[in-house]
């Protein structure tokens, strides 16, 4: 595959942290549901990841893993569009990790933010390990063992994608590096034929003298279209144009996913951590009882006082799951105080009860039937694990490694 196919191509993982909750539905999970459809994705659980920072308890890990796998699958992951898998049983991961842990200097890693920030934040463990500081290089290697040219995360992981690029472009720049790339390279060009070859040159060089990117995106464009040359000259091909050696691992694009506009029950971010969570298999009276019970305005100790929505969690609530008419119903009431803060729920009491009904019966049939989830994943990972198996013999054969 070369890169522009690989634009297509998006990865992304998750650690095991169990049963989700409605903020991983609505900040994470409907994202996937969508991009499942417009492209090729690769979604897996990050069971190594979670060892970084739990490795004195990881018999945890294995019940948090399927419990959620099965929530993805009830919630919407779709086996049919995506590939879906548990990272450890690509052990292709691990080679790569450790490959690209030759090249990587100490520094790339001791300066990405979220290390020094998650060592402070978990100050009762001892994350000053091995493991821990090379998180983002193991994450660098999940998403280049798929050539994937979409990441779709969140704020706080888009160092890590910066890092995968910059890891990327040292791989390249050091192993892509054939002695006599230039000439091959020149080799290739002709094989592209008259017009092609003449089309090619000028738009490499209106890139590399003047930076256009309209001309990359072009000549990218060209080479995919090209039939009649091999992988290899290819893989030159694209790497000639921005000058450097062989492209082997394209450098990945973060694709930002917003953040959640669904809070906790205390308008705080919702996490298991925080107990301020509704869960995906939450059963009806719970959701009741914890939104009857959630916090709103504080200002509003009496009906008659007035209210202000945008102090109050049920609003944004209100903002996920309610239509326009109902919105200004809210405003008007809330601000009016015509209207009380249980009655202001009831709608949104309606609407998630109705949202989780489907998703829990779902759940329920995986529940029952293991095998049939165990049977996804094990079809999901040997069809990961062929991808990652090509992208490994490329960057062996690149460090002058396949060698009988
Ligand atoms: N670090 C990510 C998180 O905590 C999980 C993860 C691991 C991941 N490998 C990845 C995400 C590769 C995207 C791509 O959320
Ligand atoms: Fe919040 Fe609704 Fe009560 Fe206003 S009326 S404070 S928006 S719950």
């Amino acid at each position: 595959m070369n890169s522009v196919d690989s634009q297509q191509r998006v990865l992304s993982g998750m650690r095991p942290t169990g049963r989700l909750h409605l903020g991983h539905y609505h900040g994470v999970i409907k994202n996937w549901i969508k991009l499942q459809h417009e492209y090729e994705c690769f979604l897996f659980v990050a069971d190594w990841h979670a060892l970084t920072t739990d490795y004195d308890n990881p018999q945890t890990i294995e019940a948090h893993v399927w419990d959620m796998v099965i929530d993805w699958l009830a919630a919407g992951v779709s086996p049919s569009a995506a590939t879906l898998f548990i990272q450890s049983k690509v052990p292709e991961h691990a080679e790569l990790h450790l490959l690209l842990s030759m090249m990587t200097p100490l520094g790339w890693l001791e300066r990405v933010p979220s290390y020094k920030d998650m060592q402070e934040n978990l100050r009762e463990k001892d994350l000053d390990t091995y493991g821990f500081l090379g998180y983002p290089l193991l994450q660098s290697a999940d998403i280049l063992i798929y050539r994937a040219g979409s990441v779709p995360v969140g704020a706080d992981q888009v160092a890590h994608v910066e890092l995968t690029r910059e890891v990327a472009r040292r791989f390249n720049y050091l192993y892509g590096r054939e002695p006599d790339f230039v000439e091959l390279a020149e080799e290739a060009v002709k094989k592209m034929g008259k017009k092609g070859a003449k089309l090619y040159s000028s738009l490499r060089k209106s890139y590399q003298e003047e930076g256009d990117q309209e001309a990359l995106l072009k000549a990218q464009a060209l080479l995919k279209e090209q039939q009649n040359i091999t992988l290899g000259d290819r893989e030159r091909l694209f790497g000639y144009i921005e000058g450097s050696g062989k492209m082997i691992l394209p450098e990945p694009q973060a694709l930002l996913t917003e953040a959640a506009k669904m809070p906790g029950l205390d308008g705080r971010k919702m996490s298991k951590s925080y107990n301020n969570i509704i869960s995906l298999r939450e059963v009806d009276d719970d959701i009741m009882q914890k939104l009857k019970t959630m916090p709103t305005d504080p200002a509003r100790v009496r009906l008659s006082d007035p209210g202000d929505p945008d102090k109050c969690p049920v609003w944004q609530f209100h903002q996920v799951y309610s239509d326009e008419s109902m919105c200004t119903w809210v405003k008007e009431g809330c601000l009016s105080a015509g209207i009380g803060c249980l009655e202001c729920k009831k709608p949104v009491i309606d609407a998630v009860v109705a949202e989780l009904r489907p998703i829990k019966e779902k759940a329920r049939q995986f529940e029952e039937n293991p095998s049939s989830v165990r049977a996804i994943i094990a079809e999901g990972t040997e069809k990961a694990r062929d991808v990652a198996k090509e992208t490994l013999d490329d960057v062996r054969q690149a460090m002058g490694l396949n060698y009988r």
